[in-house]
């Protein structure tokens, strides 16, 4: 975990009440895709977390809803400074993938993915990426995935791309070697009992600080009890008693 300030390059809309938030600052925090990082608003006690979801060199990309009233405040800041608490959480492991991986992505759950897609492209492999939506005003990053990942999209409404949800889509077991999932539990329950290979699973759960002190985030595993902000938010599927 690292702390530091972060310029504002850029906070534009790309979606219904969904911003992209890029930053420049000192991004060695970050070790795997699927950490996040904890963002300090005035005036709020609670950081707000985010998930990481591209890195460069000096520059970090978060995408983040418009949920509440931190939220808010943060998409109307165009520039300044952000401070940052950085590399929090256990990410996504890359040497499970296998040489056919599998990515399933739900609403505000893609961002972590796609720095996990040009992970896995950086190392000469393609993966399926089933992404799904409620409705195509919610669709975001559709063009960025499709660059480095086999595409299938869905919507709940069926407004863009396929009817349906992630489930739904999923391509004939045999055709991927593992998967990595990031989504609302609902859709993260379903994909943990429809997918038959291994895999890993993202999980979003209230954090209050975000690097294991307050014990606010814990939930019990296979492995017993354990704190989503710090041994996760990444797990196993196995770990996971679902
Ligand atoms: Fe405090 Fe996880 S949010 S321990």
């Amino acid at each position: 975990m690292k702390q530091s300030l972060f310029t504002i390059l850029q906070n534009r809309p790309i979606a219904r009440n969904t911003m992209e938030l890029v930053l420049r600052g000192d991004v060695s925090g970050f070790t795997a895709p699927g950490q996040f990082a904890q963002i300090r608003l005035d005036g709020f006690f609670l950081r707000r977390p985010i998930s990481l979801c591209a890195l460069e060199q000096d520059t970090l990309t978060l995408i983040y809803k418009e949920v509440g009233q931190g939220t808010r405040l943060l998409s109307s800041m165009q520039e300044g400074a952000l401070d940052l608490l950085t590399g929090l959480g256990n990410g996504y492991d890359l040497s499970c993938a296998g040489d056919r991986p599998l990515l399933l992505g739900g609403g505000v759950g893609v961002p972590p993915l796609y720095e996990l897609a040009r992970r896995l492209a950086a190392r000469g492999l393609r993966p399926a990426a089933v992404l799904g939506f409620n409705t195509a005003e919610e669709v975001f990053y559709a063009d960025q995935f499709a660059a480095l990942c086999d595409l299938t999209l869905v919507t709940a409404d069926g407004s863009a791309g396929q009817r349906g949800f992630v489930t739904d889509a999923l391509p004939p077991s045999g055709t991927y070697t593992y998967f990595y999932a990031c989504g609302p539990l609902p859709m993260l329950k379903a994909v943990h009992a429809a997918v038959p290979t291994s895999g890993q699973l993202s999980l979003e759960e209230r954090m209050a600080c975000g690097f294991g002190a307050c014990v606010g985030c814990s939930i019990q595993t296979r492995s017993g009890v354990r704190r989503v902000c710090k041994d996760g938010p990444v797990f196993r599927k196995e770990e996971l008693l679902w």
